[in-house]
């Protein structure tokens, strides 16, 4: 069995799905076991990383471009001592799934609107996580941008479709162009603790899995 979604059934998050079919449902989604996989490799980082911390910090972590809000959910089970925000700029989604989650706020905004920078610089936490999940073209790189221009101390993204303008692929038969396209993201990140991995157990051929810290 996929190791993530073993991790997935064995986190318990079923038991409480019983009690909310609305959830359930989403996680049942043909398309769930891809965003299961990409949520848990996110997850499996920030296990590493928060374990070594005091777990009484206070830890945000923004879903950023959320969608449906596979992780924000799982984390919220996982992670049930941090505050997550779920950030989307999609305004016909329903949301109310959100509420279940007591330490989930989703947040409809667009993140290229400059108030995200302020939003992110004034919470008082002792530690600000950004994660961008599958994040497409000109996401990705806000993404970085808002962890280059803000206080947040770790981000972890995973890329999706590259960007072709101003982004031009410049490799002919070395690699694969959503290689080029996530080292190139990777390099936008203005920080010498970065690692970028690609990681085959997550179901999907975008699996690259960029890891900054400050
Ligand atoms: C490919 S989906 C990924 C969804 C989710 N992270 C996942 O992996 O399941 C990208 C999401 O980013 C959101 N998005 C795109 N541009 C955005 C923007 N400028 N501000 C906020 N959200 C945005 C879209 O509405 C969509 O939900």
């Amino acid at each position: 069995m996929n190791k993530y979604l073993k991790q997935y059934t064995e986190s318990g998050i079923l038991n409480l799905l019983e009690y909310y079919l609305p959830i359930k449902k989403i996680f049942e989604r043909k398309k769930a076991n891809k965003e299961i996989t990409e949520a848990f490799a996110v997850i499996n980082i920030l296990n590493r990383e928060i374990k070594y911390q005091q777990k009484d910090k206070e830890i945000a972590i923004f879903d950023l471009g959320c969608g449906k809000g596979y992780f924000s959910m799982l984390s919220s089970w996982i992670f049930s001592y941090t505050e997550l925000f779920a950030c989307d700029y999609n305004t016909n989604m329903d949301i109310g799934h959100f509420d279940f989650f007591s330490n989930v706020t989703y947040e409809q905004i667009n993140l290229f609107d400059t108030k995200i920078i302020n939003f992110i610089n004034e919470l008082d936490y002792d530690e600000i996580i950004l994660v961008g999940i599958h994040s497409c073209k000109q996401l990705a790189i806000r993404n970085i941008e808002l962890f280059n221009q803000t206080k947040a101390q770790k981000l972890i993204l995973i890329p999706c479709c590259e960007l072709k303008n101003p982004y031009k692929r410049q490799i002919y038969g070395i690699g694969n162009h959503y290689d080029a396209w996530s080292l190139y993201l990777f390099n936008q990140i203005l920080t010498e603790h970065k690692i970028i991995k690609k990681d085959l157990t997550i179901l999907s051929p975008k699996n690259n899995v960029i890891y900054a810290y400050k």
